[in-house]
Protein backbone atom coordinates (compact mmCIF):
# COMPACT_ATOMS: atom_id res chain seq x y z
CA UNK A 1 0.00 0.00 0.00
CA UNK A 2 1.64 3.07 -1.16
CA UNK A 3 -0.92 5.59 0.33
CA UNK A 4 0.88 9.26 1.26
CA UNK A 5 -1.39 10.22 3.38
CA UNK A 6 -2.03 9.21 7.26
CA UNK A 7 -5.39 9.86 8.05
CA UNK A 8 -7.88 10.75 5.60
CA UNK A 9 -11.63 12.24 5.86
CA UNK A 10 -14.24 11.68 3.32
CA UNK A 11 -17.54 13.57 2.87
CA UNK A 12 -20.21 12.56 0.39
CA UNK A 13 -23.61 13.87 -0.93
CA UNK A 14 -26.16 12.97 -3.15
CA UNK A 15 -24.12 13.39 -6.32
CA UNK A 16 -22.17 10.41 -5.98
CA UNK A 17 -25.52 8.17 -5.53
CA UNK A 18 -26.73 9.78 -8.68
CA UNK A 19 -25.20 7.40 -10.92
CA UNK A 20 -27.56 4.57 -9.22
CA UNK A 21 -30.74 6.34 -9.30
CA UNK A 22 -31.20 8.37 -6.42
CA UNK A 23 -32.29 11.60 -6.73
CA UNK A 24 -30.21 14.54 -5.69
CA UNK A 25 -31.86 17.70 -4.19
CA UNK A 26 -30.58 20.70 -5.77
CA UNK A 27 -29.98 19.79 -9.74
CA UNK A 28 -32.22 20.24 -12.52
CA UNK A 29 -35.32 17.59 -11.33
CA UNK A 30 -33.98 17.03 -7.68
CA UNK A 31 -36.18 16.77 -5.54
CA UNK A 32 -36.37 19.94 -3.95
CA UNK A 33 -37.61 21.19 -7.36
CA UNK A 34 -40.53 18.86 -6.57
CA UNK A 35 -41.43 18.81 -3.35
CA UNK A 36 -41.28 21.61 -0.79
CA UNK A 37 -38.08 20.58 1.96
CA UNK A 38 -40.47 22.84 4.26
CA UNK A 39 -42.82 20.68 4.36
CA UNK A 40 -41.24 17.51 4.19
CA UNK A 41 -38.36 17.68 5.97
CA UNK A 42 -38.78 20.03 8.89
CA UNK A 43 -40.25 18.87 12.46
CA UNK A 44 -42.83 21.66 11.55
CA UNK A 45 -43.79 19.69 8.71
CA UNK A 46 -43.92 16.79 10.21
CA UNK A 47 -46.28 18.46 12.73
CA UNK A 48 -48.43 20.43 9.96
CA UNK A 49 -48.98 17.04 7.85
CA UNK A 50 -47.00 13.67 9.14
CA UNK A 51 -49.04 11.52 6.47
CA UNK A 52 -47.46 13.59 3.41
CA UNK A 53 -43.99 13.17 5.10
CA UNK A 54 -44.82 9.49 5.48
CA UNK A 55 -45.46 9.20 2.02
CA UNK A 56 -42.05 10.90 0.79
CA UNK A 57 -40.14 8.56 3.06
CA UNK A 58 -41.65 5.83 2.40
CA UNK A 59 -41.43 6.49 -1.59
CA UNK A 60 -37.40 7.03 -1.05
CA UNK A 61 -37.32 4.18 1.09
CA UNK A 62 -38.56 1.83 -2.65
CA UNK A 63 -36.72 3.79 -4.69
CA UNK A 64 -33.30 2.57 -2.10
CA UNK A 65 -34.29 -1.04 -2.17
CA UNK A 66 -34.25 -1.00 -5.91
CA UNK A 67 -30.60 0.54 -6.40
CA UNK A 68 -27.22 -0.59 -6.23
CA UNK A 69 -23.38 0.84 -5.54
CA UNK A 70 -22.07 2.14 -8.24
CA UNK A 71 -18.31 2.23 -8.79
CA UNK A 72 -17.31 5.64 -7.30
CA UNK A 73 -18.56 3.63 -4.05
CA UNK A 74 -16.91 0.88 -4.94
CA UNK A 75 -13.46 2.82 -5.07
CA UNK A 76 -14.20 4.40 -1.82
CA UNK A 77 -14.60 1.02 -0.50
CA UNK A 78 -10.98 0.24 -1.63
CA UNK A 79 -9.45 3.14 -0.34
CA UNK A 80 -11.00 2.23 3.12
CA UNK A 81 -9.44 -0.91 2.79
CA UNK A 82 -5.99 -0.13 1.80
CA UNK A 83 -5.57 3.02 4.63
CA UNK A 84 -6.14 0.65 6.96
CA UNK A 85 -8.69 2.06 9.58
CA UNK A 86 -7.18 5.67 8.71
CA UNK A 87 -10.33 6.77 6.84
CA UNK A 88 -13.73 8.07 8.37
CA UNK A 89 -16.27 8.17 5.71
CA UNK A 90 -18.90 11.11 6.68
CA UNK A 91 -21.58 10.71 4.43
CA UNK A 92 -25.20 13.35 4.21
CA UNK A 93 -26.66 10.53 1.93
CA UNK A 94 -29.62 8.69 4.15
CA UNK A 95 -29.06 5.67 1.55
CA UNK A 96 -27.23 2.59 2.26
CA UNK A 97 -25.16 2.30 -0.98
CA UNK A 98 -21.60 3.01 0.87
CA UNK A 99 -22.29 0.20 3.10
CA UNK A 100 -23.55 -2.58 0.33
CA UNK A 101 -20.15 -1.38 -1.57
CA UNK A 102 -18.26 -2.40 1.20
CA UNK A 103 -17.49 0.66 3.20
CA UNK A 104 -17.48 0.28 6.80
CA UNK A 105 -15.93 3.12 9.09
CA UNK A 106 -19.15 5.44 7.95
CA UNK A 107 -21.14 7.88 9.75
CA UNK A 108 -24.41 9.27 8.63
CA UNK A 109 -24.91 12.66 9.89
CA UNK A 110 -28.16 13.42 8.25
CA UNK A 111 -29.06 9.81 9.28
CA UNK A 112 -30.71 6.78 8.22
CA UNK A 113 -33.55 6.30 5.63
CA UNK A 114 -33.68 2.21 6.27
CA UNK A 115 -33.97 2.73 10.21
CA UNK A 116 -37.00 4.33 12.05
CA UNK A 117 -37.34 5.90 15.15
CA UNK A 118 -40.44 6.58 17.67
CA UNK A 119 -40.35 10.19 18.53
CA UNK A 120 -41.96 9.67 22.33
CA UNK A 121 -39.48 7.41 23.35
CA UNK A 122 -36.19 7.68 21.12
CA UNK A 123 -36.05 4.03 20.22
CA UNK A 124 -34.53 3.37 16.75
CA UNK A 125 -34.30 0.30 14.78
CA UNK A 126 -33.72 -0.83 10.98
CA UNK A 127 -36.96 -0.44 9.11
CA UNK A 128 -37.44 -1.36 5.51
CA UNK A 129 -41.62 -0.93 5.49
CA UNK A 130 -43.41 1.67 4.49
CA UNK A 131 -44.49 4.34 7.28
CA UNK A 132 -47.73 5.04 8.51
CA UNK A 133 -49.38 7.47 11.93
CA UNK A 134 -51.19 3.61 12.35
CA UNK A 135 -47.97 1.49 12.99
CA UNK A 136 -46.60 1.40 16.86
CA UNK A 137 -43.54 1.52 18.16
CA UNK A 138 -41.51 -1.89 19.33
CA UNK A 139 -40.07 -0.80 21.92
CA UNK A 140 -43.40 1.18 23.77
CA UNK A 141 -45.84 0.48 21.89
CA UNK A 142 -47.70 3.76 21.37
CA UNK A 143 -48.85 4.26 17.91
CA UNK A 144 -48.71 7.80 15.65
CA UNK A 145 -45.32 8.61 16.84
CA UNK A 146 -42.74 7.15 14.37
CA UNK A 147 -40.35 9.04 11.93
CA UNK A 148 -38.25 7.93 9.37
CA UNK A 149 -34.69 8.18 11.43
CA UNK A 150 -32.84 11.20 9.66
CA UNK A 151 -31.82 14.85 10.32
CA UNK A 152 -34.14 17.48 9.39
CA UNK A 153 -33.72 21.30 8.99
CA UNK A 154 -33.11 22.76 11.81
CA UNK A 155 -32.53 19.48 13.65
CA UNK A 156 -29.19 19.09 15.10
CA UNK A 157 -26.77 15.98 12.52
CA UNK A 158 -25.24 13.30 14.36
CA UNK A 159 -21.40 12.73 15.21
CA UNK A 160 -20.18 16.06 14.86
CA UNK A 161 -17.83 15.73 18.30
CA UNK A 162 -16.39 12.42 16.48
CA UNK A 163 -16.60 14.14 12.71
CA UNK A 164 -14.94 17.68 14.27
CA UNK A 165 -12.07 15.37 15.89
CA UNK A 166 -11.22 13.55 12.77
CA UNK A 167 -11.51 17.08 10.69
CA UNK A 168 -8.71 19.05 13.34
CA UNK A 169 -6.56 15.51 12.73
CA UNK A 170 -6.33 14.77 8.89
CA UNK A 171 -3.93 14.86 5.99
CA UNK A 172 -6.48 14.75 3.05
CA UNK A 173 -9.82 15.83 2.78
CA UNK A 174 -11.98 14.52 -0.07
CA UNK A 175 -15.66 16.38 -0.56
CA UNK A 176 -17.64 14.82 -3.11
CA UNK A 177 -21.03 14.91 -4.79
CA UNK A 178 -22.19 17.36 -2.43
CA UNK A 179 -23.73 20.85 -3.34
CA UNK A 180 -21.62 22.70 -0.60
CA UNK A 181 -24.56 24.21 0.29
CA UNK A 182 -26.01 22.76 3.68
CA UNK A 183 -24.13 23.45 6.65
CA UNK A 184 -22.09 22.15 9.26
CA UNK A 185 -20.43 19.64 6.30
CA UNK A 186 -20.35 22.48 3.64
CA UNK A 187 -17.89 24.06 6.05
CA UNK A 188 -15.90 20.93 6.68
CA UNK A 189 -13.78 22.11 3.91
CA UNK A 190 -12.31 24.62 5.87
CA UNK A 191 -11.82 23.18 9.29
CA UNK A 192 -9.99 19.97 7.31
CA UNK A 193 -7.90 22.94 5.82
CA UNK A 194 -6.78 24.54 9.10
CA UNK A 195 -5.65 21.56 10.06
CA UNK A 196 -3.20 21.47 7.63
CA UNK A 197 -5.68 19.02 5.06
CA UNK A 198 -5.04 18.87 1.50
CA UNK A 199 -8.53 19.35 0.21
CA UNK A 200 -9.65 18.14 -3.20
CA UNK A 201 -13.34 18.65 -4.78
CA UNK A 202 -14.66 15.57 -7.15
CA UNK A 203 -17.68 16.95 -8.38
CA UNK A 204 -20.07 16.87 -11.26
CA UNK A 205 -19.29 20.69 -11.74
CA UNK A 206 -18.33 23.34 -9.21
CA UNK A 207 -19.33 23.28 -5.96
CA UNK A 208 -20.80 26.34 -3.78
CA UNK A 209 -17.50 26.60 -1.91
CA UNK A 210 -15.71 24.98 -4.73
CA UNK A 211 -12.59 27.74 -4.39
CA UNK A 212 -11.69 26.66 -1.06
CA UNK A 213 -10.63 23.70 -2.40
CA UNK A 214 -6.87 23.25 -3.34
CA UNK A 215 -7.33 20.70 -5.96
CA UNK A 216 -10.67 20.42 -7.63
CA UNK A 217 -11.82 17.48 -10.37
CA UNK A 218 -15.50 17.60 -12.48
CA UNK A 219 -16.96 14.52 -13.88
CA UNK A 220 -19.62 12.02 -12.88
CA UNK A 221 -18.49 10.54 -9.80
CA UNK A 222 -18.69 6.72 -11.16
CA UNK A 223 -15.45 8.14 -12.97
CA UNK A 224 -13.82 10.22 -11.69
CA UNK A 225 -13.52 8.78 -8.07
CA UNK A 226 -12.10 5.60 -8.85
CA UNK A 227 -9.69 7.35 -11.00
CA UNK A 228 -8.77 9.86 -8.03
CA UNK A 229 -8.39 6.63 -5.88
CA UNK A 230 -6.77 4.50 -8.16
CA UNK A 231 -3.98 7.64 -8.20
CA UNK A 232 -3.95 7.40 -4.68
CA UNK A 233 -3.30 4.04 -4.58
CA UNK A 234 -0.12 4.24 -7.08
CA UNK A 235 1.49 6.77 -4.57
CA UNK A 236 0.76 9.95 -6.13
CA UNK A 237 -0.39 12.70 -5.12
CA UNK A 238 -2.88 13.63 -8.09
CA UNK A 239 -3.18 10.98 -11.03
CA UNK A 240 -5.52 11.56 -14.10
CA UNK A 241 -5.80 15.01 -15.80
CA UNK A 242 -7.90 17.99 -15.15
CA UNK A 243 -6.48 19.27 -12.12
CA UNK A 244 -7.48 22.36 -10.84
CA UNK A 245 -4.98 24.91 -8.69
P1 LIG B 1 -27.37 18.48 -3.67
O1 LIG B 1 -28.51 18.02 -4.49
O2 LIG B 1 -27.46 19.81 -3.02
O3 LIG B 1 -26.04 18.47 -4.55
C1 LIG B 1 -25.68 17.36 -5.31
C2 LIG B 1 -24.36 17.67 -5.99
O4 LIG B 1 -23.98 16.50 -6.70
C3 LIG B 1 -24.41 18.82 -7.01
O5 LIG B 1 -23.32 19.69 -6.78
C4 LIG B 1 -24.28 18.11 -8.36
O6 LIG B 1 -23.54 18.87 -9.30
C5 LIG B 1 -23.52 16.87 -7.98
N1 LIG B 1 -23.78 15.72 -8.88
C6 LIG B 1 -24.92 15.39 -9.52
N2 LIG B 1 -24.77 14.27 -10.23
C7 LIG B 1 -23.48 13.87 -10.04
C8 LIG B 1 -22.70 12.78 -10.51
N3 LIG B 1 -23.20 11.86 -11.34
N4 LIG B 1 -21.41 12.70 -10.11
C9 LIG B 1 -20.89 13.63 -9.27
N5 LIG B 1 -21.57 14.68 -8.79
C10 LIG B 1 -22.86 14.79 -9.17
O7 LIG B 1 -27.09 17.32 -2.59
P2 LIG B 1 -26.24 17.39 -1.24
O8 LIG B 1 -25.09 18.31 -1.39
O9 LIG B 1 -26.00 16.00 -0.80
O10 LIG B 1 -30.20 17.27 3.71
O11 LIG B 1 -27.29 18.05 -0.26
C11 LIG B 1 -26.94 18.27 1.08
C12 LIG B 1 -28.13 18.08 1.96
O12 LIG B 1 -29.21 18.91 1.49
C13 LIG B 1 -28.73 16.69 1.94
O13 LIG B 1 -28.11 15.80 2.84
C14 LIG B 1 -30.15 16.92 2.34
C15 LIG B 1 -30.41 18.09 1.43
O14 LIG B 1 -31.47 18.89 1.72
C16 LIG B 1 -31.32 17.08 4.43
O15 LIG B 1 -32.34 16.64 3.92
C17 LIG B 1 -31.21 17.49 5.87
Amino acid sequence: MALRFRRIVVLTGAGISAESGLGTFRDKDGLWTKYDLNEVATPEGFARNPRLVHEFYSARRKNLLDAKPNAAHAALAALEEAAGGNLLLVTQNVDTLHEQAGSRNIRHMHGELLRTRCGPCGHSAADEDELTLERQCTACGRAGGLRPDVVWFGEMPFHMDEIADALGDCDLFLSIGTSGTVYPAAGFVLAAAHAGAHTVELNLEPSEGHSTFAERRYGPASAIVPDYVNSLLSGGRHGGTAIAD
